[in-house]
């Protein structure tokens, strides 16, 4: 029986992924992407390889909002010749789709072991130079600043963080969703150095505008690149009527609107 990764925005079967230009995700068996609204043309020739076989239970399997940031990323053209952070990698979607366009250097942090042993061995499978690390905002600001800070975070809101170091982490960001969205905006300017471009993708649901307005507070200059409309996948569906009764999602909605940001120091 196929192996299925199951995530916030979606769920798959084993085989590569093939992810080209619109990034529609087709892996033999589902196929499990809405198209990506842009406003502009794709720029970008990449096509992403993940070995599924790599990304074990307790890590993060790419989706929506991981190709709607490679995506941006691609069409941006940032990351050629770039030194590049991709903070909370998870699987390495995000770094290693830098180091494919061309980056200088990658160097990827996430909180989870697990994740970390991941994105690794994708990039030695691909023979990709990304220097992933454990850790977080803390221990990515010790070191100088980058061109390009590009991060998918945890965002989705749920009543309860959970303590332990699991997968839950990847997505659960507690009651407004903004635990990580807020430590990456209040350390943004130690991460990026001026002239470099900061690049996130999040949901609706965790107050985008906060984002752009707490980058725009520490000297950036912001905007929202992208916005595209996903169908709830299985995290999404199991927070549904927590956020229909706390007022955060309309009764019986079952979309949610990703956003990629931009902000450039
Ligand atoms: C939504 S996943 C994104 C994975 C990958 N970048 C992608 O786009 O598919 C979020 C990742 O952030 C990691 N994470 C959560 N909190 C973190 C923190 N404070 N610092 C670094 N990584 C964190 C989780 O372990 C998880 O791997």
């Amino acid at each position: 029986m196929a192996k299925s990764f199951h995530g916030r925005g979606c769920r798959f079967g084993a085989g590569f992924l093939t992810v080209g230009r619109g990034y529609t995700l087709d892996v033999n068996l589902h196929k499990v992407r809405s198209p990506v609204v842009s406003s502009e043309p794709s720029s970008a020739a990449a096509v992403a390889e993940l070995d599924p076989s790599i990304i074990g239970p307790d890590v993060y399997a790419p989706q929506d909002d991981s190709w709607l940031l490679c995506q941006a990323v691609a069409d941006a053209g940032v990351a050629v010749d770039a030194r590049v952070l991709d903070m909370c990698t998870g699987s390495g979607a995000v770094g290693l789709e830098a180091a494919r366009l061309g980056a200088r250097s990658v160097t990827a942090y996430d909180i989870s072991p697990a994740a970390v042993e991941c994105a690794a061995r994708q990039a030695r499978s691909e023979n990709l130079d990304v220097d992933v690390r454990l850790g977080s905002f803390d221990d990515a600001a010790e070191l100088s600043a980058f061109d390009v800070v590009l991060c998918n975070p945890p965002y989705v809101p749920a009543e309860a963080v959970p303590v332990e170091i699991g997968l839950e982490r990847a997505w659960n960001a507690g009651p407004d969703g903004r635990i990580v969205l807020d430590r990456l905006c209040e350390s943004a300017a130690d991460l990026v150095q001026k002239g470099g471009v900061l690049m996130l993708v999040q949901s609706e649901f965790a107050d985008p505008d906060k984002s752009l307005q707490m980058l725009s507070d520490n000297g950036f200059r912001v905007r929202e690149v992208v916005r595209s409309t996903i169908a709830f996948g299985p995290v999404m569906d199991a927070q549904a009527r927590w956020l229909e009764r706390t007022g955060r999602l309309e009764i019986g909605r079952r979309t949610e609107e990703l956003v990629v940001i931009r902000a450039d120091r």
